[in-house]
């Protein structure tokens, strides 16, 4: 793992009325880490995601990117500086295939890599993007599938695969297991161990799935109403004391210590 950092947040929060949903979090994400923020539901996860990709603009704090202050950049200018969100509602077109619908992500998110080609070469250009990330999300030979006809878990890759299309430097996925039965989550994984280990993406995970988290994850943040309650390897985190006795034993009792 890389000591650079290539998104970090200083002093952020978020308030809802009264509700501090994000309250004074600051943190590192070192390049090419998988960073994955946990907590019980409402301690602020998502909403965290929401100020780091511009869907929402924060009450107070900093978010800096790439060195550059993005605080408050609407999310399609933050899209283009390389950083991909996924959303829990997707943005699947049902009715178009695999392919079409990732080339599109290529061509609609694109940081205007192929822009400089004529018509037929950029099409040619955006039409390998697909095929390639179609590839390494795991959905080879459904390239002509109808989204719609997707098992679930595959609309889950389709989603990965339409955020990686534009070849992103930063993902933040929040849940990208949800909804999912367990026996697919391990090829689901399987897809986001790949990016990582390609060595050239930085990944922020959200996942209530705490076999996962500790696997996959170079970096834990645990948030708790809003903050953040502990940072640290997964093996520290596990054997974290405020963490185990505030929000592991009893969100996660039924997960077995490695
Ligand atoms: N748009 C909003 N308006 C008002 N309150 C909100 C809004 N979005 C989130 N909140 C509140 O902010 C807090 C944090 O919510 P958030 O969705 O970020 O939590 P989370 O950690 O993602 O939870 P979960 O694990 O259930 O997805 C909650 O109390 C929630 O009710
Ligand atoms: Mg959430």
């Amino acid at each position: 793992m890389e000591d650079r950092i290539i998104l970090e947040t200083h002093a952020l929060s978020k308030h809802f009325g009264g509700i501090a949903a994000v309250s004074d979090v600051s943190l590192k994400v070192r390049a090419n880490s998988l960073h994955s923020i946990i907590g019980p539901n409402g301690a602020g996860k998502t909403t965290f995601f929401n100020l780091v990709s511009g869907t929402l603009k924060p009450t107070a704090g900093r978010v800096v990117f790439k060195g550059h202050d993005i605080t408050g950049l609407p999310p399609h200018r933050v899209v283009h500086l390389g950083m991909g969100r996924s959303f829990q509602i997707t943005n699947i077109f049902p009715n178009l295939t695999v392919l079409e619908n990732i080339r599109l992500a290529a061509q609609a998110l694109g940081r205007d890599n192929f822009k400089f080609w004529a018509h037929y070469r950029r099409f040619r250009a955006y039409e390998e993007r697909a095929h390639e990330v179609v590839r390494q999300v795991g959905l080879s030979g459904r390239e002509l599938v109808l989204a719609r006809m997707l098992p679930h878990g595959d609309k889950r890759k389709l989603e990965i695969g339409m955020l990686l299309a534009p070849n992103p430097e930063v993902l933040l996925l929040d849940e990208p297991t949800a909804g999912m039965a367990s026996e697919e989550v391990p090829r689901l994984m399987e897809v986001i161990e790949q990016i990582r280990a390609q060595g050239d993406k930085t990944l922020m995970l959200v996942e209530h799935r705490m076999d996962v988290v500790m696997n996959v994850s170079d970096w834990i943040t645990v948030m708790h109403q809003g903050q953040i309650l502990a940072e640290g390897a997964p093996a520290e985190i596990m054997a974290n004391q405020t963490v185990q006795s505030a929000y592991l034993g009893e969100l996660y009792g039924d997960y077995e210590v490695m």
